[in-house]
């Protein structure tokens, strides 16, 4: 499909390409701080990976969801143009590694992440930096909602998949916040796999059809809520999202910024229409992907892209020379 400018009307397949090479770069400049205790390290050379592939990509991008702001942290930081300027013009969500303790313990479950939508489609959360959220495959679109019980919505999913609610499993942040809501988890029938971290890898886990969760709960960051909705598109499954703002202060920030408290905001509020991509590559091993390793002359990284366009998942395996990157 093409508009009279011939320009494509959904996001060029090609650049999917070109994230990706962000996302390998980001994990493979990780690679000498994983399980080495140094998470700044660690997340200070993916940004700096990613950010030099970027630089050279040919698209208009303005990133939504960055590291921070511009005098905090003076990379890929919240309203910076990325991109060569040329090309279609793009929202951009970074998360160079979604997971920096995982990473810096070795731990599993460590992702680096774009995500992209055309321009002015993402939500920008980044003023409150909670988020509630509720990820399901496709079984759970119209059938669970956030403002439900969790046994409720286990029972309803149960029902949806066809399976007893005792084979159920959902993913949780490992918080002191939930403690509650692992009980209740619990005492519904269902199973729990708790997460230490990344729940990005969390609710892409949920919503695939061939995981081993049914469901993913629970309050984590805001802008990886926004990553994950753009993921989920593809996926066809269900996402909603509800700010969980840490005080009042926050609150008023976040209305100040024209953020809705209280309020459930939808997959297509998070992020609206069906242009999104979504890349990621292993970081450390992951039921989603490998993580990055060296072997040898040789590193290897396995990624994932999602296009909402298409539906599609797809997966890259790369073998990059040692003597090129580190
Ligand atoms: P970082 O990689 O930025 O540390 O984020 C990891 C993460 O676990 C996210 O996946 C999750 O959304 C968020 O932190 C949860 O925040 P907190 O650790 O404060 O509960």
């Amino acid at each position: 499909m093409q508009t009279t400018d011939m320009a494509p009307l959904h996001p060029d397949r090609n650049i999917a390409l070109e994230l990706v090479r962000a996302t390998e770069a980001a994990a493979i400049r990780a690679v000498p701080f994983i399980g080495r205790g140094a998470k700044e390290a660690a997340d200070g050379a993916a940004v700096d990976g990613m950010r030099a592939f970027l630089s050279t990509v040919d698209f208009d991008g303005v990133v939504v969801i960055g590291e921070g702001e511009k005098d905090n942290a003076p990379m890929l930081y919240n309203g910076e143009h990325v991109g060569t300027g040329r090309g279609r013009s793009y929202d951009i969500a970074v998360d160079p590694i979604d997971g920096t303790s995982l990473t810096a313990a070795g731990r599993q479950n460590a992702l680096s992440v774009i995500a992209m939508s055309d321009r002015g489609t993402m939500l920008d959360a980044s003023s409150v930096f909670y988020m509630d959220k509720l990820v399901t495959g496709p079984a759970g679109v119209g059938v669970v909602d956030i403002r439900l019980p969790i046994g409720e919505n286990i029972r309803l999913l149960a029902n949806a998949l066809g399976k007893p609610v005792d084979e159920m499993v959902v993913s949780v942040l490992n918080r002191p916040r939930h403690e509650k809501l692992i009980q209740e988890i619990r005492e519904a029938g269902a199973g729990t796999r708790l997460m230490s971290d990344g729940d990005v890898a969390g609710g892409i886990n949920a919503a695939r059809h061939d995981a081993r969760t049914d469901m993913c709960v629970g309050v984590g960051g805001s802008p990886e809520g926004i990553v994950t909705a753009c993921a989920i598109k593809a996926l066809g499954g269900h996402i909603q999202g509800r700010l969980w703002p840490r005080d009042d202060e926050e609150r008023q920030k976040g209305i100040d910024a024209g953020l809705k408290m209280d309020h459930v905001y939808e997959a297509d509020d998070l992020v609206a229409g069906n242009n999104t991509l979504f890349v990621a590559t292993g970081v450390t091993d992951g039921q989603l992907v490998a993580g990055v390793r060296r072997q040898g002359d040789y590193v290897y990284t396995e990624s994932v892209v999602l296009r909402s366009h298409s539906g599609t998942m797809r997966r890259i395996s790369s073998d990059h020379l040692v003597s090129k990157w580190l």
